[in-house]
């Protein structure tokens, strides 16, 4: 059985936002934070000669050479594993993850991804060899996988439904956080020589003491308990987060839920049907396309990219600051404007402003950046605002709402299942990126960029067509007020009704649940 994303909080519940609920909100910021802070952290450290000399002897000669083709600089297959290894781990743990959640708890599951970050990080902090390094990235991985797929839904179990789109938007944030304090421990350790990259991978291990504390003094989610049979301790736990005695209604809607949650034997066979098909293909090509904009190209590569184009070292550093904080500012723009604006509005523009940001960048590498010499200052500083126009867009449209889209349009029984294939088909387009970007750049040189631009026109027809506008249609009427009225996908929901095994699902749901 999957774990019922049953969210609490519904209708009748007393809704206060306790104490228990905010520490609980600041451990998923720890859980997004460590997410992030691996996601930006390996950019800054491969771009730094003292990590480079240690483990990668044959980039850091290459990369000495002064004619050496700059597109070419930094391709090497095990430097790129270095960065991919983990994506591949999150993508295989995302799916254990899931199965520990229901048969050990959320609590269980963020106690051992605090353990993998911790072993991780320290396996990677002292790292000797490249196998110790690479062995460290995995269990990083594995971490992420956990800590994705258990923070989210104990957030999304635990808050106060008032409060629970934002904190899908805040999970977001603080993994755009954590790239910016990675970027900024780049820029500062880059001069502690021999080993400033130590300090920079073993800093990881902070977060993951924060979380492990934390998930010590934390209690088990009531709807866990509910799920597995602990009906006694689940009421007790519920009255505990919300303060009061009167939690029966709240209470009843998490049994009911996971009740039905139960019946429904085979989820991921439900997910086949044809009326699954609307949300299935779009959460999952809302996540390819996310990843092939090629904001991880600059999220992982930020600083290598940028001394490809004749920046130095710390000036390559210090524009991925300015990226990370660009990623920052504009994801706060898109908390405010989802539901104002709506997605598709977000969707497009976004989707306009990166295909011009990365055409005018693809044009004038190709123009002025020849594989030896450099750009011209005034180029190179163009190119930065570019690459921050472009990260803007992202941050704002297909960053968030590439999670928040996949967590409101799937029905309770399907919604697990479905939301484990979106975030598996992320995990996997990640590891594509991550491994083949520096190849990808030395092959194609300024092409790389047009390849980008191709996808992102491609994916705002996708936008423009067949993604719907789901701004303030409760989570339980999708199908009559979302699907059947779709110019296109109203054809999946005429030979079965899926409306007929939900009868009883009456629930009040959250607008927006998780990215569990
Ligand atoms: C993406 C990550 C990316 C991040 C950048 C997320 O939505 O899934 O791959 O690194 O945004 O902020």
């Amino acid at each position: 059985m999957p774990a019922a994303m049953v969210v609490s909080g519904g209708a009748g519940a007393e809704g206060k936002t306790t104490v228990y609920v905010i520490i609980s909100a600041i451990m998923a910021g720890f859980g997004g934070l460590m997410f992030g802070y691996d996601n930006g952290i390996a950019g800054g450290v491969t771009s730094m000669d003292d990590f480079l000399e240690k483990f990668f002897h044959d980039v850091y000669e290459k990369k000495m050479k002064a004619h050496e083709n700059n597109y070419c600089k930094y391709d090497n297959q095990s430097l790129q594993l270095f960065t991919s290894s983990l994506y591949i781990s999150a993508l295989v743990f995302s799916f254990v993850a899931s199965f520990l959640c229901n048969k050990f708890g959320r609590r269980f599951t963020m106690r051992l991804a605090a353990v993998f970050f911790l072993v991780g990080a320290l396996l990677d902090g002292f790292a000797v060899n490249l196998p110790m390094l690479i062995i460290g990235r995995v269990l990083l991985g594995a971490g992420v996988g956990s800590a994705n797929q258990s923070v989210p839904l104990f957030i999304s179990e635990i808050a106060p439904a008032n409060i629970r789109g934002a904190l899908n938007i805040l999970f977001q944030l603080c993994v755009t956080i954590g790239i910016l304090v990675a970027n900024l421990v780049s820029y500062f350790v880059s001069t502690v020589h021999p080993h400033g990259w130590r300090i920079a991978v073993g800093l990881a291990g902070v977060p993951a003491v924060i979380l492990l504390l934390g998930s010590l003094v934390i209690t088990e989610t009531p709807t866990s308990l509910v799920e597995r049979e602990k009906f006694e301790e689940g009421r007790t736990t519920l009255m505990k987060i919300r303060d009061t005695a009167n939690v029966d209604t709240e209470f009843d809607q998490i049994v009911h839920a996971c009740e039905l949650a139960r019946q429904v034997k085979d989820p991921y066979g439900k997910l086949m049907k044809r009326p699954s098909r609307p949300p299935l293909v779009i959460s999952v090509f809302i996540q390819i396309f996310q990843q092939f904009t090629g904001i991880n190209a600059i999220m992982f590569y930020a600083p290598v990219l940028f001394q490809t184009m004749g920046f130095k070292s710390d000036a390559s550093l210090l524009s991925a600051v300015i990226t990370g904080l660009v990623n920052v500012f504009s994801t706060l723009v898109s908390i405010y404007a989802v539901d104002r604006a709506g997605r598709r509005v977000l969707l497009l523009q976004g989707a306009v402003q990166m295909f011009i940001s990365q055409s005018i960048i693809g044009i004038l590498l190709l123009k002025d950046l020849k594989p030896t010499g450099s750009l011209g200052h005034n180029e190179a500083i163009i190119i930065v605002l570019l690459v921050c126009l472009f990260v803007m867009s992202f941050a704002w449209s297909w960053g968030p709402l590439g999670w928040l889209i996949p967590s409101e349009t799937f029905p309770l029984e399907t919604r697990t299942a479905g939301f484990a294939c979106a975030v598996s088909s992320n995990m996997f387009c990640t590891f594509i990126i991550a491994q083949s970007f520096l190849s990808m750049l030395c092959g194609m040189q300024a092409g790389i960029f047009f390849f980008f631009a191709a996808w992102i026109l491609v994916m705002g027809l996708f936008g423009f067509f067949l993604i719907p506008e789901t701004k303030g249609v409760p989570v339980d009427d999708m199908i009559n007020r979302v699907w059947k009225k779709h110019w296109y996908w109203k054809r999946y929901m005429q030979d079965e009704d899926p409306d007929e095994d939900r009868k009883q699902s009456k629930l009040e749901m959250a607008p927006s649940s998780s990215r569990s």
